[in-house]
């Protein structure tokens, strides 16, 4: 099922590979699970996210609320590194009956959010914080990407990822076998700009945590990708 939706994907690769963007897709991250995940298991199941920004930093109109800069038909200047994810699971999910809850504190994301997934159904939006909704405890989640917070500072990101990390094991929120996908794990800001030691700069304190509580890393790389056992 992931797989086939993928398909509808197609059409921005080549935008990206021109901006020198490797893809990396959920598809690709899965298949490497293929021992452990059956693809149909995706087909009911939920997925988590939080949104951002029309247009990349280099065009104006970046982290900006103006709908004006959000041209639909252009995704060579969306911006690819920080607000793509809510429309491109958007658009995977489009046909199946996954449902898919996107979550930020900040309404002028959500709203963004709204705007850049217009037309497409199957999206639940929420202005919370992440602990909030982690701490719901509302049904089982079978893919969360985990993506709050910024690159700098990077002490006051890696705490609030380490409490979501114990809210996550701490509660029964992720189902068996449930993937976990950190963004930005090996950002080179933190190293740069804060003399950050660790290479996984945000989830310095969430990883190791999680691993001793319940999941295992199955990919990492840029992003990380765990699963529970
Ligand atoms: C890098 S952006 C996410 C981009 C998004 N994944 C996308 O591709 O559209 C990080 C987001 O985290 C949100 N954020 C930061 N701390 C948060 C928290 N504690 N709870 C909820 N959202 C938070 C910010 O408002 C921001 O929109």
């Amino acid at each position: 099922m992931v797989v086939r939706d993928y398909i509808s994907l197609i059409h921005y690769i080549d935008d990206l590979e021109k901006r020198g963007i490797k893809v990396v897709s959920l598809p690709e991250i899965l298949s490497k699970l293929d021992r452990e995940v059956n693809y149909e298991d995706y087909d009911t199941k939920k997925v988590r996210d939080l949104p951002r920004s029309y247009v990349d930093g280099k065009f104006p109109g970046c982290n900006e609320s103006d709908t004006k800069y959000w041209e639909p038909d252009n995704p060579i200047i969306w911006d690819w590194s920080a607000g793509c994810f809510t429309r491109v699971i958007g658009e995977m999910i489009q046909g199946t009956d996954i449902d898919f809850i996107t979550v930020d504190f900040n309404p002028l994301h959500i709203e963004r959010s709204k705007v850049v997934t217009q037309g497409l159904s199957n999206i639940e939006y929420h202005v919370m914080s992440s602990e909030e909704f982690l701490s719901s405890g509302e049904g089982q989640i079978d893919f969360l990407y985990m993506d709050t917070g910024d690159m700098h500072p990077i002490e006051p990101t890696a705490e609030l990822h380490l409490r979501e990390a114990q809210l996550i094991a701490g509660c029964d929120i992720m189902s068996k076998n449930g993937v976990i996908l950190i963004d930005d794990v090996r950002n080179t800001t933190p190293k740069i700009v804060d003399n950050e030691e660790s290479d996984y700069g945000k989830a310095k304190y969430s990883i190791p945590f999680l691993m001793k509580n319940g999941f295992e890393l199955v990919m990492d790389e840029y992003q990380v990708v765990l699963q529970k056992k």
